[in-house]
């Protein structure tokens, strides 16, 4: 659905090369992550591939065609959710979707479904300059996902909005990737990273410097260990097991078979733990 190879690009009156020969390709029906903290080059990345911003050397093609010979077609095959939601905000929700279906070819007929979907349907009468942040956000979403395309790009679509909408538009996308959708998304939320993406791209001050799906860096990363708590002689009592051949260690299965057993957990590095190996950088 896309490639990239060797992105370079600069903005106009900066001196500083934003984005340094990225490589990259997302399939069909893959959820796929780019990772990185603030000012990595994330959004650039993303609005280079949607055309929103010009001038790139190297290849990028989406949808089979390079992006320099796309014309405003491809919007209809693409769908946008930004982190700073457009909308018109002296409309209310129900007359921005009206309006923004008016302007493609496949035209959504279940606006109520969808703003129900995201708990909006008894808002959607209520002028948008009087949404909170998340209420835009959600809004934003369906806007970019109406009209049903086969690529969307969202760029930290759960970022500002508490648990219970973020899980809202979490479940969403995955939806979304189970009806054959392609994914790509934005974040510097290692749960999210963790919960949604196929595979995922570390990008540090404009380069990739790995890209894996999250489980597999979690396990290469991690450490082959087992940590058991159990109770001796009523305290609590800790000990580590190489999990290579666990099978067959026997000191295991002893305090397994005679103690009380308070946790067990394996010892896998977490998202953040990788990031932080691999780049040297927090996700800040
Ligand atoms: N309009 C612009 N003009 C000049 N430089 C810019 C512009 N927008 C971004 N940059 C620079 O390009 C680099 C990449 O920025 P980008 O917005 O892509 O980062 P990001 O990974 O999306 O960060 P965040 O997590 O904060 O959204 C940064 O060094 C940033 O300062
Ligand atoms: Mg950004």
């Amino acid at each position: 659905m896309i490639t990239v190879k060797g992105l370079d690009f600069t903005y106009q009156k900066s001196n500083k090369q934003a984005i340094k020969e990225i490589d990259f390709d997302i399939k069909q029906g893959e959820i796929f992550g780019f990772l990185g903290p603030s000012g990595a080059g994330k959004t650039t990345t993303q609005r280079l591939i949607i055309g929103l911003l010009r001038g790139y050397e190297g290849k990028v093609e989406v949808l089979g065609k390079e992006r320099r010979l796309w014309g405003k077609e491809i919007y209809e095959n693409i769908g946008v959710a930004f982190d700073f939601p457009n909308l018109y905000i002296k409309l209310t929700g129900e007359e921005n979707l009206k309006l923004i279906r008016s302007y493609y070819k496949n035209k959504a007929d279940n606006i109520h479904q969808l703003l129900d979907k995201v708990g909006l349907l008894s808002d959607k009468d209520k002028k948008v300059e009087g949404y909170s942040k998340g209420m835009k956000m959600r809004l934003n979403f369906i806007r970019a996902i109406m009209h049903e395309p086969e690529l969307m790009f969202f760029d930290e679509p759960t970022s500002g909005l508490d648990p219970v909408n973020a899980k809202i538009i979490k479940d969403m996308i995955v939806n979304l990737k189970a009806s054959g959708k392609t994914i790509f998304l934005t974040t510097h939320n290692m749960t999210v990273a963790e919960q949604l993406c196929d595979r995922v791209a570390f990008i540090v001050d404009g380069k990739i410097s790995v890209i894996d799906e999250p489980k597999s860096l979690m396990l290469k990363h991690g450490k082959r260990d087992l940590k058991l708590e159990y109770l001796e002689e009523g305290k609590l009592v800790e000990s580590h097991f190489d999990l290579q051949n666990i099978g067959q260690n026997n000191n295991f299965f002893e305090i397994l078979k005679h103690k009380q057993i308070k946790t067990i957990h394996s010892q896998e590095a977490t998202l953040e733990d990788v990031f932080i190996k691999l780049t040297g950088r927090e996700l800040l």
